[in-house]
């Protein structure tokens, strides 16, 4: 099969982890006897600086004539004075919605090999695998009125959500459920916000379309505590917007790292891949990013946009031999240096390869 992957990079650590990824699909793909053609262009910080905008016209025409998009990560400091609409996290924003694709999914699972690696204690983790869908188009990001009106000194956003935007995307998050553990919890404030009271109406009249799977609602606020007591409780985990944007981060305490979650969008016109990391200014440029989220971030683009399971599943057991192996980014090391081989990001990368080669010469 043919791939025509678009390729934006983007900001701080975003290219350093990104070619990481595209090398190991690049060689995923050519030993499984397909091809993979590489388009690469500016969006975020990069492209203000290049283009004067954060997503340039021939970035959005490119994304929209490929197979899939892999984005790095954008944002940096410099930009951090710019109104919302003029930074570089719009350009992100401009081509999510531009995509069209509403469910993010962002799989947390603990490699059991990482469970010493996290700051809960090995027991809790263990086993953890937790498969967030995040709403990504509607709620506080996308809703209108929206201002900071510096004459008043009132600004205001609108959490702004309708009943088909809720229905789509509990669909797909029930459709994964069926796939995996049958499990799914809604996550909503429904005890303070209409918006949410809406959200959880809407779940439970999708949930009568799946009678095999079993619905729970929890509190965001709830929520954020239960994950770190109990993680293994959780399969699919189906949240709005902002409220997704926060657990999925919080849930990399699981993982071990934030650099280890990939994340893909379906739903749209293309999909569009991103590692659940940003540009991490405070690492970027050393050598010290952790390319693992944007290698599985790969083995996702793989699954959802090429059909190659086998092949994305190899991605996964080379990273999961990698990390049995005994290789760390300093991310995951910091508890017990001495006892790793830590290595650089571009190491790190170069390892998962060799490892695939070993995989995939096997079973060829
Ligand atoms: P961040 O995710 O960039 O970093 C948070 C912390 O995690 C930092 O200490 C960082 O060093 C560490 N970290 C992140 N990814 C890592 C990796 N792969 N390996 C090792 N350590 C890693 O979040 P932030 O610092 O709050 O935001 C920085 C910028 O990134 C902001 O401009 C923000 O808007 C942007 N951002 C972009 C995206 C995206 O483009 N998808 C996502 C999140 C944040
Ligand atoms: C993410 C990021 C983005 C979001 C920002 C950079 C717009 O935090 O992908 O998790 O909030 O969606
Ligand atoms: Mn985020």
């Amino acid at each position: 099969m043919h791939l025509k992957l678009l390729v934006t990079p983007g900001d701080g650590i975003g290219p350093e982890v990104t070619s990481e990824a595209v090398a190991v699909l690049q060689d995923v793909m050519q030993l499984g006897g397909h091809t993979l053609s590489i388009d690469q262009r500016d969006i975020g910080g990069v492209a203000i600086v290049r283009h004067k905008t954060p997503l340039p016209q021939d970035t959005l025409d490119a994304a929209l004539s490929a197979d899939g998009v892999l984005l790095g990560a954008v944002g940096g400091n410099e930009f951090n004075s710019l109104p919302p609409d003029q930074r570089p996290e719009a350009g992100l924003l401009k081509i999510r919605a531009a995509l069209g694709g509403f469910a993010n999914l962002r799989p947390a699972f603990a490699f059991k090999e990482l469970a010493v690696n996290s700051p809960l204690r090995p027991e809790i983790v263990e086993g953890a695998d937790i498969l967030f869908v995040r709403e990504l188009l509607g709620g506080l990001y996308f809703g209108a009125p929206r201002e900071w009106n510096r004459a008043t000194g009132e600004s205001w956003n609108t959490m702004r959500y309708t009943r088909d935007e809720v229905a789509r995307v509990a669909r797909i998050a029930f459709q994964l459920a069926q796939k995996r553990r049958k499990k799914l919890t809604s996550v909503d404030k429904a005890n303070v916000l209409e918006v949410s009271q809406l959200w959880r109406a809407t779940v439970n009249e999708i949930a009568a379309e799946f009678p095999d799977v079993t619905v729970e609602h929890q509190y965001v606020d709830a929520m954020a505590m239960h994950l770190m007591n109990q993680p293994r409780n959780y399969d699919v985990v189906l949240t709005e917007n902002l409220f997704g944007d926060i657990l999925s981060d919080e849930s990399a305490v699981i993982t071990g790292s934030l650099g280890m979650l990939p994340s893909a969008t379906i739903g749209g016109k293309v999909n569009l891949y991103e590692p659940v990391h940003g540009s991490a200014p405070d690492i970027a440029g050393k050598g010290l990013a952790n390319p693992l989220g944007a290698i599985l971030t790969g083995a996702l683009i793989l699954r959802h946009s090429a059909g190659l399971e086998a092949e994305a599943h190899a991605i996964e057991t080379a990273v999961r031999k990698v990390l049995e192996a005994g290789f760390r980014t300093p991310d995951l090391a910091r508890s017990n240096p001495q006892g790793y081989s830590v290595l650089s990001t571009t190491a790190m990368g170069s390892q998962v390869r060799e490892t695939l080669h070993h995989i995939l010469a096997v079973h060829s």
